[in-house]
């Protein structure tokens, strides 16, 4: 369904990504882990089109169609969305406008409709509905901001969801709750590329499902099964590296 093929990324001049080669087909779990700075953020940025990183080789296929040239709502509309590491804030844009717009454009639903179902989503995530009539993000926590994030998923439904880091800053019963509904959202068929540092976020997943590849430099370096992150816990990234001379 998509398909990176030897994505070289450049910000303001800089080469970033350096050859990274990833397909996810439907129904698939992907994990990324690597250090700080390694380019995870780069590569789930440049896949969800923002215009700050440019492809300067290699492709993105999605359904048969490269979607580099595309912009970010573009592709939001053929069915990839991301989840930012830092979610920004949007002055002046109530959630729950934005959300009944998301809706209406890429499911069609009337705005009554959106209303009710923006609400009852929003509960199972613990916003009441006055939450949703503050601006997107703004005075909001970094724990509440990445709950907004998995509800706009939730309600998306996308077909490929690219989660940047959903569990950093997030307290431990929010971490449970993000990774359930990662869990949902991923059993009803959306395709998962889930970006984290840390094995805990996967507790409520199939582990058996996961993919897990480690980056390095802007290279995927090494991919494997979900030992690959326990690996990745106990001792660090230093030998795993040194094994397959990265
Ligand atoms: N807009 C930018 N301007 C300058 N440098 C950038 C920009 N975006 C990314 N970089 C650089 O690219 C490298 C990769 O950054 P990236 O955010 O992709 O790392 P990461 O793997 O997501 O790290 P972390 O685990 O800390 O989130 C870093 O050295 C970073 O400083
Ligand atoms: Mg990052």
């Amino acid at each position: 369904m998509l398909k990176v093929e030897n994505l070289h990324v450049s910000v303001e001049d800089r080469e970033i990504l350096k050859g990274v080669d990833l397909e996810i087909n439907p129904g698939e779990f992907h994990v990324i882990m690597g250090p700080n700075g390694s380019g995870k953020s780069t590569l789930a940025l440049t896949m969800a089109g923002h215009p700050k990183y440019h492809v300067t080789n290699g492709r993105i296929i999605f359904e048969d169609e490269n979607v580099v040239s595309m912009g970010p709502d573009e592709r939001a509309k053929k069915g990839i969305l991301l989840a930012f590491q830092v979610p920004p804030e949007v002055e002046g844009v109530k959630i729950i406008e934005f959300l009944q717009q998301v809706l209406m454009e890429l499911k069609g639903f009337d705005p009554v409709e959106a209303y009710d179902l923006i609400v009852k989503k929003a509960r199972g995530l613990w916003f009441k509905e006055e939450d949703l009539h503050r601006y997107v993000n703004v005075g909001f926590s970094g724990g509440e901001r990445k709950r907004l994030e998995i509800l706009q998923a939730l309600l998306i439904e996308p077909k490929v969801l690219i989660l940047d880091e959903p569990d950093s800053g997030v307290d431990v019963d929010s971490l449970s709750i993000i990774s359930r509904k990662i869990d949902e959202l991923h059993k009803k068929g959306t395709a998962i590329l889930l970006i984290t540092h840390y094995g805990r976020i996967l507790e409520h997943l199939d582990k058996e499902a996961l993919r897990v590849h480690v980056m390095k430099e802007g290279r995927i370096v090494k991919t494997g099964d979900s030992n690959l992150v326990e690996r990745i816990e106990r001792e660090g990234f230093g030998r795993i590296f040194e094994e397959v001379g990265a």
